[in-house]
This record gives C-alpha cells, sequence and structure tokens, in this order.
C-alpha cells in the first residue's frame, strides 16, 4: 500500500499520472488538509460529481468573485439556466459558422504568417497562448492593438486562478486586474448599447430571454471569464496535443494525411493531457462516493486528468492513441462525451464546438506551414496542477 500522495508536493507536479493511480486504486477519496478539500479520482465519481444536481458551484463563489465578479459558473438552478442561454447561442451552429468562423481562419493565418521566418520556433509562445485570446478580442469586435492588454490581463487571472498557495501578492495582481479590466470594458458596454455592432458583445447586450437582459457588470464578468476559460483551456489543448502527436511520428502523419483527424486527436488529447485537472463542486446534502461518505457543504476536488485514465474505464489508458475505439469522436462534442475534460452536465463547456473549431482550423494550418517538423530540443515538459500543458514546444522545420 502507498501512501496518498500530497497533490502540492512537487513530485506531482513534475508528473501527476503515476500518482493519480495510486490515488484511483488505493485512495480514491482523501482529504487534502492545505486545499481543505475533499479529492476524487476515480472516472465514475468524478462524471457523477459533474452529473448529479446535489453537486453545486457555490464554492466558486469566493474563488471566482474577487476577479471575474459573478459568473454562470457560479450560478445554480434557475439562475443558471436563464444566465446560460443568455449566452449560449452566441456559441453554436449558425452564428459560430458564419460569424467567428472567418475570424477564426483570420487570426490563425496571420499567427502562422508570422512564424514564417522563425526557425526553430516555441510554437507555445508564438501561436498557442495568442491564437484563442485573438479569436476572443476580435469576436468580441475590440481592437487588435488590444491583443497584448488582454494577454496580460489573462495571464495574470490565470495566476490568480492558479494559486493554491494563496500568494497574496499573485492575489493583489489579480483584483488589480479586475478593476483595470472593468475600466476599460463598461465604457464599451455602454457605446454598443447604444450602437450595436455585430459582434460578439452587440449580442450580448441585445440578448433576452422573458425579458431578462444582462447588466453591464454581468456582461463584463462574463467576458472576463471568457479569458479564462476560453484562453487557457484552448492554449494548453492546442500544445498538448502538438506535443502528442510529435511524440508520436506515425500519428502526425496520419492526421497529416487526413485532416478529418484532427478532430480524433483532439478528443484524444482530451482524454490523455486535459487542459484543467481540477473542477470543484460542493454537494449540498452527505454523498455516498466509492471511497467513503462526503458530507454536505464541503469541497470536492474533481481530478479529470486522473478519470481520463482510469482503467476501469479505458483500454489501455496510458496509451495515446487517436484510434482507440473506447472514445466516440462524434459523442465528444455532445453532452454526452464520453471524456470529461469540458465537463459534464449543467455547467458543460459552452465553447465546447468553439474550441473544436479553432483547433480544426490552428492545426490544418499549422500542419500546411510545416510539411517537416520534429523536436528541437526533444519533447518539453509539462507543468501545473490546476491546468496543465508543455510550458514550450520548440520545433524545427529542417527537413531531416
Ligand atoms: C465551462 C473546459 C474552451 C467557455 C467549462 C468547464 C470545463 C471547460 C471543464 C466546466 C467548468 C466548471 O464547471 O467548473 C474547456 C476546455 C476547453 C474549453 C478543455 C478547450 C479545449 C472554451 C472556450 C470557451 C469556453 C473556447 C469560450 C470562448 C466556457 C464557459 C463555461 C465553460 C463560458 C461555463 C459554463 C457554465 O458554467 O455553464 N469549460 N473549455 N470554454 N467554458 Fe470551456
Amino acid at each position: 500500500l502507498h501512501e496518498a500522495p500530497d497533490i502540492l508536493s512537487a513530485e506531482f507536479a513534475e508528473n501527476p499520472y503515476p500518482h493519480y493511480r495510486i490515488m484511483r486504486d488505493e485512495h480514491p477519496l482523501i482529504w487534502h488538509e492545505g486545499m481543505q478539500s475533499y479529492l476524487i479520482s476515480r472516472y465514475d465519481d468524478v462524471e457523477k460529481a459533474f452529473r448529479d444536481p446535489v453537486f453545486t458551484s457555490d464554492n466558486y463563489d469566493w474563488q471566482l468573485e474577487p476577479v471575474h465578479g459573478r459568473t454562470i459558473l457560479q450560478m445554480n438552478g434557475r439562475e443558471h439556466a436563464t444566465h446560460r442561454a443568455l449566452v449560449s447561442s452566441a456559441f453554436r451552429g449558425n452564428e459560430l459558422e458564419t460569424k467567428f468562423l472567418p475570424v477564426i481562419e483570420r487570426n490563425s493565418r496571420e499567427l502562422i504568417d508570422g512564424l514564417r521566418d522563425r526557425n526553430p520556433v516555441d510554437l507555445v509562445e508564438h501561436f498557442a497562448t495568442r491564437f484563442p485570446i485573438n479569436v476572443i478580442v476580435d469576436m468580441l469586435g475590440l481592437p487588435k492593438s488590444d491583443h497584448d492588454k488582454f494577454h496580460q490581463w489573462y495571464t495574470s487571472i490565470m495566476a490568480f486562478l492558479s494559486n493554491l498557495t494563496q500568494d497574496p501578492d499573485v492575489m493583489a495582481e489579480g483584483m488589480r486586474t479586475k478593476e483595470e479590466f472593468a475600466s476599460y470594458l463598461i465604457p464599451i458596454i455602454r457605446q454598443r448599447r447604444q450602437n450595436p455592432g455585430d459582434d460578439l458583445l452587440s449580442t450580448l447586450c441585445a440578448a433576452e430571454i422573458d425579458g431578462e437582459h444582462m447588466s453591464d457588470e454581468e456582461i463584463k464578468a462574463f467576458c472576463s471569464l471568457l479569458l479564462t476559460a476560453g484562453g487557457e483551456t484552448t492554449d494548453k489543448a492546442i500544445a498538448s496535443l502538438m506535443k502528442n502527436l510529435l511524440e508520436h511520428p506515425d500519428q502526425l502523419e496520419a492526421v497529416r494525411a487526413d485532416r478529418s483527424l484532427i478532430g480524433a486527436a483532439f478528443a484524444e488529447t482530451l482524454r490523455f493531457s486535459p487542459p484543467v485537472h481540477m473542477i470543484m463542486r460542493q454537494p449540498s446534502e452527505d454523498v455516498e462516493l466509492s471511497g467513503g461518505v462526503v458530507p454536505a457543504g464541503s469541497t470536492v476536488t474533481c481530478l479529470i486528468g486522473a478519470a481520463g485514465r482510469d482503467e476501469q474505464h479505458y483500454a489501455n489508458p496510458e496509451t495515446f492513441d487517436i484510434f482507440r475505439d473506447d472514445l466516440s469522436t462524434t459523442k465528444a462534442f455532445s453532452a454526452a462525451a464520453d471524456h470529461l475534460a469540458f465537463c459534464l452536465g449543467r455547467h458543460f463547456c459552452v465553447g465546447a464546438m468553439l474550441a473544436k473549431t479553432e483547433i480544426e482550423v490552428g492545426v490544418d494550418m499549422l500542419l500546411d506551414a510545416m510539411p517537416t517538423v520534429r523536436f528541437a530540443d526533444g519533447a518539453p515538459a509539462e507543468a501545473g496542477v490546476f491546468t496543465r500543458a508543455p510550458t514550450q514546444l520548440w520545433i524545427d522545420r529542417t527537413p531531416a
């Protein structure tokens, strides 16, 4: 028997996956004193915490409120349903295809053009971290000259949210960002109400359900959420997907030859190395999970990265394989997804289709721009416990 792994230890940060295995096998329910939270790691338990309405998002308030304000992530029940309906239509179907596909293509093309004269190049710095934020700024109808400002805000909000040890400097910086973001965006929201355009910000101003609209403050909070929910995640998904393919050259060549496989490479990346490793929930009554009973009102940390490698759920879970038949790529983007990286149930990722489209366009263009490609300096290390991906991805395009 092993001791229960400490999720905040250096060994864990180095490589969480062997520790996740010990948790699933021997310690499926751990109380973590430092985090004041229970940790769950088995697929079935995490799925239950996402789907069962006994698990609320109440405990997000103190984590997210100081940096975002009130967002749909913190809401439950009817309030959540109404606010979710107000924002979600902008992120699917026709709206996505007609308005945002050209935005995604334009922003991907611009960044890839900028890679042309760089070799070797760090794909994280010059593509992955820029692309999703640039897309959001453009979707909101805000100027390109503000890209760097958004990039800075996003970095500071992410530092705040990943601050598991509660460093006071990082907290203060996150709260300053909240003020700065509000003084930038609220006047623009007011202008869009007067002079609406064909952009996401104007759509959010006009959205109405049963006579309810979003206030300036609510729209600002939602846009702030988009930076992290849509930026950090997609950024890390691109970096991990490219790393996984470069580590498996046969699968890289298969995707290069048949670009319709990008969807499978994305879905398998979300199972094998998800961008978000932890989601918090709070049960409103005592709940039985496989490791015991979790008391009402406590915080439960759902370990998505552990659930994706659960051998009770997937065959050969430690192998990256875009051809595996237990991961349906069509189901992967519906509420019945077989991986948990987008969550499930009421808080299922609003931007899943947007993320999939960004990945399909971005990876397709990257492969075109790199007829030959390999790691410039060996496989890069991954970092992060709350969210996780390679922090750098140096590639070399010189033909062998
Ligand atoms: C919710 C993951 C891309 C917007 C979520 C949640 C997860 C997630 C795990 C649930 C969070 C929770 O309940 O605590 C991801 C991943 C992405 C991605 C892995 C990329 C690979 C995006 C994009 C956007 C977006 C591109 C929009 C620009 C949102 C929003 C929510 C959400 C608004 C809140 C939904 C709600 O509370 O009802 N996402 N996301 N996400 N995501 Fe994403």
